[in-house]
C-alpha cells in the first residue's frame, strides 16, 4: 500500500525523537567519529565491540534530552574507502526497519554527516540514495489483514510519522526538497508495481488492472486506452486471446501513454500481464502455484515505469502496453497441438499451454511496434529456467542490439536492479521449428529455456527495431535480501531502471 513517509527538508536543526547520523569505518574496520557533538560517543564504541560501523549496524544511544533529540541513531555504512550510493541506499532501508522496530515517532536525518563522507565517486548522490532507500523500505501490503480493525489509520505512513532531513550545506547540486520529492515519487510508483503484483488473483483480474490503470492514468494526467476481447479480435490478436480462452474473465490490453509536447523519442514498454498462470491444460503442480498470482509483474513493472517517467516529466514519450489475461484449464481452453495465427501473420503451434507468456507478448510486441517507437523493451516473468541459469540476484537480459542491452545493463547495475545478458544466436531457433506451423512455443527438453523464450519473442520484432527482453521470473518477488525491498511479495524491481533508461535514451 502506498503509505509514504512524510519527508520535510530543513536548513536548521529541529526537535525530534532521534537524530540520524552516519558513520564509516577506517582501514582497521573501526568506526570513525563524525564531526560535531555526536562524535564523542564513538570513542566508547571503538573500545567495545558492539558497534563497528559496518553496513547494516545501527546503534541507538540515549542522550537524555541534551541535544536537539533525546536519542541518536548511528548508522553504519562500512569501510570509508568502499562507500557507494547503493550502500547508502541500503542504509536507508536499514534505518527505516530499525526506527519502525523501536517505534520512534520522529527522526531527523543529519544530512551534513553524510555529505562529510566525500571521496567516493558518486558521493553527490548519497542524500538522494538514503532518502530513496528509506522511502522504498516503507512499504506494506496489508489491505486484506485485520479488516474489522481497519479505520482511519489504514493509510498511516510506515515508520516514524515525521522524517526531517536537515542540512546547512548550500553546495548540494539539487535542493534537498527536490531530492526528497523525487524519493517520494520513486517510492510511490514502485508501490504501484508492488501492489499490483501482490494483489490476490481472485481480485487482481484483467478487469481490475485495466480499471486501476485508468484510475492512475487520470491521477497522473496521462492517457489510457483499454481494449477488450472484441477490440483485440479486430486487432487480430488471436494468440493473446487464445491464452485467455479457458478463463471466465475477459482479456484486457491496456495502453498507457505518457506523451509530452515536443517529445523527440518514443519508448515502448511491453509487459506480460498473466493475472494467474495455472499452466492451462499443461497444468502446473500445486506446490507454490499461489506464486503465479505474480505472473503479471512484467505489466506491473511497465506501469510503475511509465508513471515514474510521467511524474518526473521526462522529455521522451513512454508507452506502456500491458497485456492482461488469465491462463486457465477449461473446456474452452487451448489444447496442446493448437495452431494459431499471430497478429504479425506468422503461425504458432502451441505444444505447451504453460509457455503462455511468449504467446501473450508476441501479439503485444507487434501491436506496440505500430506506434513506430524508437526502441521496444519488454519485461516478463517468462521462464522458471531463468532462476536455474541466474538464481535470484539478477534478471535475464536478451536483445538484438548490443548498445541497447549494454545501456540497460549499466543503469541496472548502478541502481542495483541487476540483469545479465544471455545470447540469442539464430541457432537456438532450431529448437523452436515446428512440423506444422512457422514455429512452436516450446521444445521437448529443458535446454536453454530462458533463451528459447527470448528467441521466440525475437520472431515478432520488426526489421531494424532495437529491442530488449527482461526475464524477471525470479527478481519480481521475494527480494528481501536487499534491505530496502519487501521481505516477501512484489519487489518493484526494475521500475527505477526502466524509468531512468526512458529518460536517458
Ligand atoms: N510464469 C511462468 C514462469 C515462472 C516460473 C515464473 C516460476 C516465476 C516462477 C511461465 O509462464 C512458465 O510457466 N514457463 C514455463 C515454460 C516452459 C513450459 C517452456 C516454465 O518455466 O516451466
Ligand atoms: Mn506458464
Ligand atoms: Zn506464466
Amino acid at each position: 500500500m502506498i503509505t509514504l513517509p512524510r519527508f520535510e527538508a530543513k536548513n536548521t536543526a529541529q526537535k525530534a525523537d532521534t537524530d540520524v547520523i552516519f558513520v564509516v569505518q577506517d582501514a582497521g574496520k573501526k568506526p570513525i567519529a563524525p564531526r560535531g557533538p555526536y562524535g564523542g560517543a564513538i570513542d566508547k564504541f571503538r573500545k567495545g565491540d558492539s558497534f563497528s560501523g559496518k553496513l547494516g549496524q545501527i546503534a541507538v544511544v540515549s542522550f537524555g534530552g541534551k541535544g536537539s533529540a533525546t536519542h541518536a541513531a548511528y548508522v553504519g555504512l562500512g569501510l570509508a574507502s568502499e562507500l557507494t550510493a547503493e550502500k547508502v541506499r541500503q542504509a536507508g532501508g536499514h534505518t527505516l526497519s530499525r526506527m519502525l522496530a523501536e517505534k520512534v515517532t520522529s527522526i531527523q536525518v543529519l544530512v551534513d554527516s553524510l555529505l562529510d563522507l566525500k571521496g567516493a565517486a558518486d558521493s553527490d548522490k548519497f542524500p538522494s540514495a538514503f532518502a530513496e532507500g528509506y522511502a522504498l523500505g516503507a512499504y506494506k501490503f496489508d489491505k486484506y489483514k485485520n479488516l474489522d480493525k481497519k479505520g482511519s489509520s489504514a493509510n498511516e505512513p510506515v515508520g516514524p510519522a515525521k522524517v526531517i532531513f536537515v542540512s546547512k550545506d548550500k553546495s548540494m547540486k539539487t535542493a534537498l526538497a527536490e531530492i526528497l520529492k523525487d524519493a517520494q515519487i520513486v517510492a510511490e510508483c514502485v508501490s504501484v508495481t508492488r501492489d499490483w503484483s501482490n494483489e490476490p488473483a481472485n481480485f487482481g483480474t484483467p478487469e481490475y488492472f485495466a480499471k486501476d490503470a485508468q484510475r492512475l492514468s487520470k491521477e497522473y494526467g496521462i492517457s489510457c486506452k483499454v481494449l477488450g476481447e472484441k477490440e483485440c479480435a479486430k486487432e487480430k490478436m488471436d494468440l493473446f486471446l487464445a491464452v485467455g480462452q479457458g478463463s471466465a474473465r475477459e482479456n484486457k490490453l491496456v495502453v498507457v501513454d505518457y506523451h509530452p509536447k515536443g517529445a523527440s523519442k518514443t519508448i515502448a514498454l511491453v509487459g506480460k500481464g498473466v493475472t494467474f498462470d495455472s499452466g492451462g491444460i499443461s497444468i502446473k503442480p500445486s506446490m507454490k502455484m499461489e506464486d503465479m498470482k505474480h505472473d503479471m509483474t512484467g505489466a506491473a513493472t511497465m506501469m510503475g515505469a511509465v508513471l515514474l517517467a510521467a511524474r518526473r516529466k521526462i522529455k521522451n514519450r513512454v508507452i506502456a502496453v500491458m497485456a492482461f489475461t488469465e491462463n486457465m484449464p477449461d473446456g474452452n481452453a487451448i489444447v496442446p497441438s493448437s495452431v494459431i495465427k499471430t497478429r504479425a501473420g506468422k503461425t504458432v503451434e502451441v505444444i505447451n499451454t504453460d509457455a503462455e507468456g511468449r504467446l501473450v507478448l508476441a501479439d503485444a510486441l507487434d501491436y506496440a511496434q505500430d506506434f513506430k517507437p524508437d526502441v521496444v523493451v519488454n519485461a516478463a516473468t517468462l521462464t522458471g529456467a531463468c532462476g536455474v541459469a541466474l538464481g535470484k540476484h539478477c534478471a535475464g537480459l536478451m536483445g538484438n542490439d548490443a548498445s541497447l542491452t549494454a545501456e540497460l545493463f549499466r543503469i541496472g547495475n548502478e541502481l542495483n536492479e541487476r540483469m545479465w545478458e544471455l545470447p540469442l544466436y539464430d541457432d537456438y531457433f532450431e529448437d523452436l521449428k515446428s512440423d506444422y506451423a512457422d514455429m512452436k512455443n516450446s521444445a521437448n527438453d529443458a535446454m536453454g529455456g530462458t533463451i528459447r523464450g527470448g528467441m521466440f519473442l525475437k520472431q515478432f520484432i520488426r526489421k531494424g527495431m532495437p529491442w530488449a527482453h527482461l526475464d524477471i521470473a525470479y527478481t519480481a518477488q521475494n527480494m528481501g535480501q536487499i534491505p530496502y525491498l519487501p521481505k516477501k511479495g512484489g519487489s518493484g524491481m526494475h521500475v527505477r531502471t526502466l524509468a531512468q533508461f526512458a529518460s536517458e535514451y
